[in-house]
């Protein structure tokens, strides 16, 4: 309907990652033109950032159509083929957890990101001989969550390499101000800003939180978010001040308490907390580093002088 998308369409609408809209929206622009599919685009951060929303803002600025799927959802080479033969030419495939492509799509996909073709085997045993088939020029736009998990020959076939950024607490609280506008609900600026420093620089976490701070007012308060509200939904969530979650806090602690805080291995500390590593790795890790509660060593992860002061135990002084 009329009503107003949580997810912005456009660059102007989407809220920082300013070096790489910057970026983007010279490429596209070149692209436009010169009347040349963009250069495959190749996205890659913590989950939760935006990158499929930035995917489908580069198909909307280049003004092409936008197909979204995801490694895992392609089993077989004849499912790439398919996909490759909807798209109109110019248009953005957008293939999420880039890196979970099975291992024959994937070298399909070489061929049809350099010269827009792809070969199909036919024929059993002896006969067996490949036939070339053209496909639409495209533009591939990648998502993953870290550039290192593609193999070689894979990511040096994306022309553009866009590195996604946790965000400020000023970029979260005015994507915070523009996602209660949109849901109809008041906010004051301490309100935005206590809720901002604790979703972890993601914007996901922060709407996701606004939600259910939003029902917390209206059922607690007067419907308006405030700090006072936030702080109380936000103890009743279990998220702390620095906006760590029950997992985070659980990884952190077992380091401390169990482990003299480390070094110890993640695959260790995930079966510690019944956690699935990956998912340790990818979602919970990436901030945790950043924000220096957690250093990474040859021999594993350590917990930090801030991760002992935040939960309230004294640092091991080297005698
Ligand atoms: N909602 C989620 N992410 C956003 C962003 N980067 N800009 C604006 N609104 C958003």
């Amino acid at each position: 309907g009329e009503e107003k998308s949580i997810r912005p369409l456009s660059f102007q609408e989407y809220i920082g990652q300013e070096k790489l809209k910057e970026e983007l929206e010279i490429y596209i622009a070149a692209a436009k033109h010169r009347d040349e599919p963009l250069d495959h685009v190749l996205l890659y951060g913590p989950p939760g950032l935006g990158k499929t929303t930035m995917a489908n803002i580069i198909a909307n600025e280049l003004g092409v159509g936008f197909q979204a799927t995801s490694g895992p959802a392609i089993e077989k080479s004849g499912d790439l083929v398919s996909l490759l033969n909807e798209l109109q030419p110019g248009d953005v495939l957008f293939i999420d957890e880039i890196h979970r492509l099975p291992k024959l799509v994937e070298e399909m996909l070489y061929t049809a990101m350099e010269d827009y073709y792809v070969d199909i085997i036919a024929g059993q045993g002896e006969m067996s001989h490949p036939i070339r088939f053209p496909v639409p020029p495209f533009t591939l736009v990648g998502a993953t969550t870290r550039a290192g998990m593609l193999s070689a020959p894979l990511r040096a076939r994306f022309g553009i390499l866009g590195h996604m950024e946790y965000y400020s607490e000023e970029e979260l609280a005015t994507i915070l101000f523009r996602s209660a506008a949109i849901l109809e609900t008041e906010i004051d600026f301490p309100g935005a800003k206590a809720l901002a420093c604790r979703s972890r620089g993601t914007p996901r976490i922060a709407n996701r939180l606004l939600k259910r701070v939003r029902d917390y007012a209206l059922i607690r308060g007067d419907g308006m978010i405030t700090e006072e509200m936030t702080q109380s939904s936000l103890s009743l969530l279990g998220i702390d001040e620095a906006g760590l979650d029950a997992t985070d806090q659980q990884l952190l602690k077992t380091l401390i308490e169990d482990y003299h805080g480390g070094p110890v291995g993640m695959k260790t500390l995930a079966m510690n907390i019944s956690e699935e590593y990956e998912t340790l790795e990818d979602m919970y890790e990436p901030y945790l580093l950043q924000q220096g509660f957690l250093q990474r060593t040859p021999r594993g992860r350590i917990a930090t002088r801030k991760s002992y002061e935040h939960f309230g135990y004294p640092f091991p002084e080297e005698a």
